[in-house]
């Protein structure tokens, strides 16, 4: 097994081979804007990753890579559109940049080309890549549409915000690790359980991606800080803070919540206080590396080779520590 970074050398290179404009420029261009914008390329990292970890050399993982990776950029500008965001890897959102109906368009049509990208496995691999990537989109979907619909209730409980995420986030995060796992034909049982450590790195990861929202460095972020507070979104955070401050300050909380003021800033910084100060920042660090260790628990009761559970473990353990 290589590197991460190594993993991520081959993949931009093959991305860069990909020649995805053409006419009508208008629906291709926003899509090579977006693949081309940077991002960590976690996702297809994991794919490559895990059919070399099943004995199966990476580059036959390449095109379930890419169609992960699109679809994923897929997901982000409809995304995007849906949560008002202005910015996404530090540049203007693509609905920023063109307008809504390009966003719409071009999204849709990154959705197909990511399916097409399957078309090069031999039929019963084909078949069973399509199922499971059909399977994790449709919970996608279901995801976002939780978390949207959360935005404007104050009943949400925490359970009902882990399956949200399991649902928007992880199920894309296990389905790249189970994608390189089918395509070098690993045992059920060996596809399983690194889809099970996908997912609960991935529920580390939102986890993550909902503290750097309110907490991470705008330098380096490069999305709007404090994007989720702005639209109300029933975090983590936002769940613990309200769970553990006395009825005063979390009837202050709610109140917050439910008010769209003209600028934002105060709003954003008398949340991000009531976060720290009830302690629920803490539980979310906290809970971040209890997911992680949960996923590093699956990957000890495998049986593979210590060598390369050791870069699967590294990997894990620096997303859990990442600024970006
Ligand atoms: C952003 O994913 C969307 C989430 C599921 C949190 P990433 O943080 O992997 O985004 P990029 O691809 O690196 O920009
Ligand atoms: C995004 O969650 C999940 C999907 C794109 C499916 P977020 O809305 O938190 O992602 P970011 O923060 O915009 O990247
Ligand atoms: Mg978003
Ligand atoms: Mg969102
Ligand atoms: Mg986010």
């Amino acid at each position: 097994m290589l590197s991460i970074d190594a993993y991520r050398d081959i993949f931009l290179s093959h991305l860069k081979q990909e020649v995805i404009v053409r006419d009508p420029e208008n629906l291709y261009q926003p899509i090579d804007y977006i693949l081309n914008l940077g991002g960590k390329r976690l996702r297809p990292v994991l794919t490559l990753m895990t059919a070399d970890l099943f004995g199966r050399k990476h580059q036959e993982a390449m095109k379930a890579a890419m169609a992960i990776e699109i679809f994923h950029n897929f997901s982000l500008v409809h995304d995007d559109i849906m949560d008002d965001a202005p910015l996404r890897r530090g540049k203007q959102t693509v609905h920023e940049k063109w307008d809504l109906n390009t966003g719409i368009l071009s999204g849709d049509a990154m959705l197909i080309v990511a399916y097409q990208f399957f078309e090069h496995y031999p039929a019963e691999t084909f078949k069973e890549l399509a199922k499971l990537f059909s399977k994790t989109a449709i919970e996608v979907c279901e995801g976002q549409q939780y978390d949207v619909d959360f935005e404007a209730r104050d009943d949400v409980q925490i359970d009902q915000y882990l399956k949200m995420i399991t649902f928007k986030t992880a199920v894309l995060v296990g389905a790249a690790m189970k994608m390189g796992a089918i395509v070098a034909k690993a045992s059920p049982e060996d596809a399983n359980a690194i889809y099970d450590f996908g997912l609960n790195l991935g529920i580390a990861f939102q986890l993550m991606d909902d503290y750097l929202d309110c907490f991470g460095d705008p330098e380096t972020f490069g999305k709007q800080l404090g994007g989720d507070i702005i639209e109300n979104k029933k975090t983590f955070l936002y769940l613990k803070t309200l769970e553990n401050l006395p009825s005063a300050q979390a009837m202050q909380l709610h109140h917050l919540f439910s008010i769209t003021p003209e600028d934002t800033s105060d709003k954003i910084q008398a949340v991000k206080e009531l976060m720290v100060s009830s302690g629920a920042a803490q539980q979310t660090q906290k809970e971040i590396e209890s997911y992680t260790h949960k996923a590093l628990q699956i990957l000890e009761g495998m049986t593979i080779e210590a060598s390369k559970k050791a870069i699967l473990k590294d990997f894990a353990i620096a997303l859990m520590n990442r600024e970006i």
